[in-house]
């Protein structure tokens, strides 16, 4: 069960990881053209943090983004996981590199139909985007389950669901509930996961008594 953050602010994710509790970052363009910096330069700094597994998204047709994969594979080492869209090209580009040990994320994943593709193209990750589904009135949390389904009864274990376009808790939550191996979502939500009005109100009495406590010892 790993969450990463799905960002490419390295101030929010420096924060962030060190509770601990962060396994990864994803990362997309526009999340890196949001962060107004340059993608290698996000990417170096992650690997400095320790950050141990970085989606580095690749754009283009098949030959552009194997070729970008693999130097990105290279400069990156270990930590990089190449990000292909799931086309004809995205899963040619996901064959090759799986078969050179490079892990990938085949994303924009909206349909079973996908998601087994992708996991016989050696996917690592294939992510289902929960919010968008939801978007179009399609309940995005089913698809994980069905996904979950399909790899549990066929024996796919080498290939993660990572549950991504998250917009609420409850979608981790459910996320995970569903079969998801690995949710990835906005630095937002993340901290709203602490988050619950009886942690608090139980907190506010407990400090209370023990501040009664200590005046009476
Ligand atoms: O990493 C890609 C995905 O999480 C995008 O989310 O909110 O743009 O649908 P969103």
């Amino acid at each position: 069960m790993k969450i990463f953050l799905d960002t490419a602010d390295t101030a929010v994710i420096e924060k962030h990881f060190s509770s601990g509790l962060i396994d990864g970052i994803t990362t997309n363009p526009t999340l890196i053209m949001k962060s107004g910096r340059n993608p290698e330069d996000v990417y170096q700094e992650l690997i400095d943090l320790g950050i141990p597994d970085i989606s580095m998204e690749v754009v283009g047709n098949r030959e552009q983004m194997l070729w970008e994969g693999r130097r990105l594979a290279n400069k990156f080492g270990k930590e990089a996981t190449i990000k292909v869209p799931c086309t004809p090209d995205g899963l040619y580009v996901c064959r090759l590199l799986a078969k050179s040990l490079v892990k990938v994320n085949v994303t924009l994943i909206f349909d079973e139909a996908q998601a087994i593709l992708a996991a016989k193209a050696g996917a690592k990750y294939v992510s289902p985007f929960v919010g968008r589904l939801d978007d179009n009135s399609i309940t995005g949390l089913d698809l994980i389950k069905r996904i979950s389904s399909i790899y549990n009864k066929q024996n796919v274990f080498e290939t993660e669901i990572l549950s991504a376009s998250i917009r609420y808790v409850n979608s981790v939550s459910q996320s995970f509930a569903n079969g998801a191996h690995i949710v990835t979502m906005p630095p937002t939500v993340f901290e709203k996961m602490y988050n619950h009005v009886l942690t608090d109100k139980g907190l506010e009495l407990f400090d209370k008594d023990w501040k009664e406590v200590q005046a009476h010892t």
